[in-house]
């Protein structure tokens, strides 16, 4: 009895809590700030919701395609091209004013079992002429592309995708390289998670793109895609790593902000979410090069987080009936 009316009370205060929030008395997100601010978008929900896609129009303007781009989307069976979902959502960030963030080119996962299986000499030709068409078909309509996704361990090794153990070190500049002749105005991006703070994986990134760097490879900047947990505690030297990237002449972005909390949701959790993208969107306001602040996905009623950790959720600025959370209006008071 005295449970249940522990909980009733606090899901009354979580109502209250919630609802207390004005919706967007600030105007939207994009206008209160000179970055770029961007939502991962998946084109299923774009097509059959139109809450959502009020809400993504209204609040950004950049768009990531979350699946999209990616290799095992476009060309799942070799030679055989899919650009149905990209299509739509470039044409929907074109009608709506929005630019576009690529997402992904080189990436070991969502990557088709087909790939997988080439020899090296191949596997280049392949990976070359992936990029090319991908990136030639989108020419001139994307700011920006994360090149290569996640190539390093949490201990800054290289991780051992196909790629790595078929092709060499050298697989990322020329994957640069590729793209830059594919789509020379496109600002190119190595991206990754766990490399908010100053740790051995953020090392080995800062130390591979000064390498690139001074080859003269056509790196443009580093994305740093902000996953964080409530569980986890909140990375330590965010800004002086995004001061560093910027110090050798590189944009940087934030490109998958969420933060996770361990479920039940309460109101205390949620301050703590709004401190941590608080935290986030200041590290990248400190430092001018820091050019964008893109969130993955923007309400809880779709997010990959349930699927992959189990316990933890409500990872996004609005929660499932796009109401805006404590974060949302601690980013736009
Ligand atoms: O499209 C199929 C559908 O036909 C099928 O019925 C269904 C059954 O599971 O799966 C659907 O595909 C899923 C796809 O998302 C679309 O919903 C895949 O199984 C699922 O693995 C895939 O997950 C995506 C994940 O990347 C893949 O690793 C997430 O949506 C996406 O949010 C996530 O995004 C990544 C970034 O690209 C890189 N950084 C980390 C981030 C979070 O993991």
């Amino acid at each position: 009895m005295i449970v249940r009316t522990r909980l009733a009370v606090g899901a009354a205060l979580l109502l209250v809590f919630t609802q207390a929030v004005p919706a967007s008395a600030a105007g939207p997100l994009k206008h209160n700030t000179n970055r770029y601010v961007g939502s991962a978008v998946a084109v299923q929900h774009l097509n059959a919701e139109a809450d959502y896609k009020k809400v993504l129009t209204r609040e950004f303007d950049s768009v990531t395609p979350e699946n999209e781009m990616k290799w095992g989307v476009v060309e799942a069976v070799r030679g055989q091209y899919d650009w149905s979902g990209a299509d739509a959502i470039v044409d929907y960030a074109r009608r709506t004013g929005k630019t576009v963030r690529g997402h992904t080119l080189v990436w070991h996962s969502q990557l088709p079992d087909w790939v997988g299986g080439l020899e090296a000499a191949e596997l280049r030709r392949v990976v070359k002429d992936h990029i090319r068409t991908e990136a030639g078909r989108y020419r001139g309509k994307i700011r920006a592309w994360d090149v290569v996704n996640e190539a390093f361990n949490e201990d800054g090794t290289r991780r051992q995708t196909v790629f790595q153990e078929k092709l060499g070190d050298r697989y990322i500049a020329d994957a640069f390289r590729w793209a830059h002749a594919a789509d020379p105005k496109a600002k190119l991006y190595i991206n990754d998670y766990n490399i908010e703070g100053l740790n051995p994986k953020s090392d080995a990134t800062y130390e591979l793109v000064k390498s690139l760097k001074r080859q003269g490879v056509p790196i443009h900047g580093v994305g740093i895609q902000a996953h964080l947990s409530l569980m986890y505690g909140f990375p330590s030297g965010m800004k002086e790593n995004i001061a560093r990237f910027a110090a050798l002449g590189l944009d940087v972005a934030i490109t998958e902000a969420d933060v996770r909390i361990p479920l039940p949701v309460t109101p205390e959790k949620l301050v703590s979410q709004a401190d941590y993208f608080e935290q986030v969107w200041d590290a990248c306001h400190a430092v001018r090069r820091c050019v964008e602040f893109t969130t993955w996905g923007f309400t809880d009623r779709h997010s990959w987080v349930p699927d992959v950790f189990p316990g933890e959720g409500a990872a996004c600025l609005f929660d499932e009936n796009l109401r805006p959370k404590p974060a949302y209006t601690r980013l736009n008071p």
